[in-house]
């Protein structure tokens, strides 16, 4: 899914693209945009995101203004994406027009290309702000 969103946000002229399994919490405040892809586990968002932005908060990294987005994998509640999207906007002051994009389990064809056009809209936003 990941892979899928990244590729759709290289189809934008202009913008650059990272995909990293791992960022440390300081780097977050190089992107103009973050898209956080994150599986539901016990009806949470998953131990490392949640210490990325613990640690994010304790730092004070500022991201304010920034775009979020949050896409992930469930089974059968899938809390995660939502989740992040309320502490990007409540907590860091992020801009978040992208509802939570979720996938049951292992995506297919038609929700890699749902991943791509995240991907794009979130790309095409940094480059048209509205
Ligand atoms: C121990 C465990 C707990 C899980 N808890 C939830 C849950 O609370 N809600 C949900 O929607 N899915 C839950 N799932 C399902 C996962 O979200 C689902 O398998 C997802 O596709 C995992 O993505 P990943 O392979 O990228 O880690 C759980 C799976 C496991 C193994």
């Amino acid at each position: 899914m990941a892979e899928a969103v990244a590729e759709g946000a290289k189809t934008v002229e202009g913008v650059e693209v990272e995909l990293s399994y791992y960022v440390p919490p300081e780097a977050l405040s190089s992107f103009d945009a973050i898209i956080i892809g994150v599986p539901t586990y016990h009806h949470d968002m998953t131990l490392d995101i949640k210490n990325l932005f613990e640690e994010a908060a304790a730092k004070n990294i500022a991201l304010k203004g920034k775009i979020g987005a949050a896409f992930g994998s469930y089974g059968w509640s899938g809390e995660a994406p939502k989740l992040v999207l309320e502490i990007m906007k409540n907590k860091f002051e992020m801009q978040v027009t992208e509802s939570p994009l979720l996938v049951r389990y292992t995506p297919d064809q038609s929700a890699l290309e749902t991943c791509r056009a995240l991907g794009k809209r979130v790309a095409e936003k940094l480059i048209h702000p509205s």
